[in-house]
């Protein structure tokens, strides 16, 4: 077996018997991710809803299709991006997940993306945005202030990898404003995806750096 595809299995039966913290206990299947190891794009969700936790894959429910249909309209297949949450079982009554919850399944999360090594991270919503930046030590300053623009940054050991955020795709199923931030975004998303296959991004798209920096995008 491929040393990737290895370390991989290991993560999800890791996954699949964790107990680390209360949310185990509502789980019927446990969502790890899924998506070509070798992407080089990743997207970060927040929690399995009922669909994905039926079905132990993530983003098939409503928001799933919304994030699949803003990607296949872009050219991008969502098969060969990689997608995951910051946790992986479901919280009850589909609450939000709470700090503790989604420090306990970090492990996963910086696992999965030391493995697959992306050069664009897209996360989705708050807690995914709030989780990643934090990591690299950039405050958050919320989801509306903080998407839209890419920021460059070693991230876990890897080099020179784009953070992008953007909000969540179920904010978007109600909202037409959000939706069509979230399109603009996606537009950003789909130029510097393109621009990485070309081993080379435009200068095109505004660079987060700019807002943290306290420039006047
Ligand atoms: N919403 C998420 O954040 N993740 C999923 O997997 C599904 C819906
Ligand atoms: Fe483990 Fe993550 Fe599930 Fe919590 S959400 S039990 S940390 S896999």
């Amino acid at each position: 077996m491929h040393d990737k595809d290895f370390i991989w299995s290991d993560i999800v039966s890791k996954v699949s018997r964790c107990s680390k913290c209360q949310l185990h206990k509502y789980r019927n299947k446990p969502v790890p991710g899924e998506g070509p190891l070798s992407s080089k794009l990743l997207f970060i969700g927040e929690a399995p809803g009922q669909k994905e936790d039926e079905e132990g894959r993530p983003f098939v429910g409503s928001a799933g299709k919304l994030l699949t249909e803003m990607l296949e309209g872009r050219g991008i297949a969502r098969s060969d991006v990689f997608i995951t949450n910051v946790v992986r079982c479901r919280p009850p009554n589909n609450r939000e997940p709470s700090d503790d919850e989604i420090t306990a399944c970090g492990e996963y999360t910086t696992s999965i993306i030391k493995l697959v090594n992306p050069k664009l991270l897209v996360t989705l919503g708050n807690h995914a945005g709030r989780f990643i930046f934090g990591l690299v030590g950039i405050k958050w300053a919320g989801v509306s202030r903080m998407r839209g623009r890419w920021v460059k940054v070693d991230l876990l050991g890897l080099k020179d990898v784009y953070l992008f955020p953007t909000f969540h795709p179920a904010t978007a199923l109600y909202n037409p404003n959000v939706k069509s931030i979230l399109d603009l975004d996606f537009d950003i998303i789909k130029d510097l995806y393109v621009g990485l296959s070309k081993e080379s991004v435009g200068r095109r798209s505004p660079s987060l750096l700019d807002f943290i920096q306290g420039g006047t995008h």
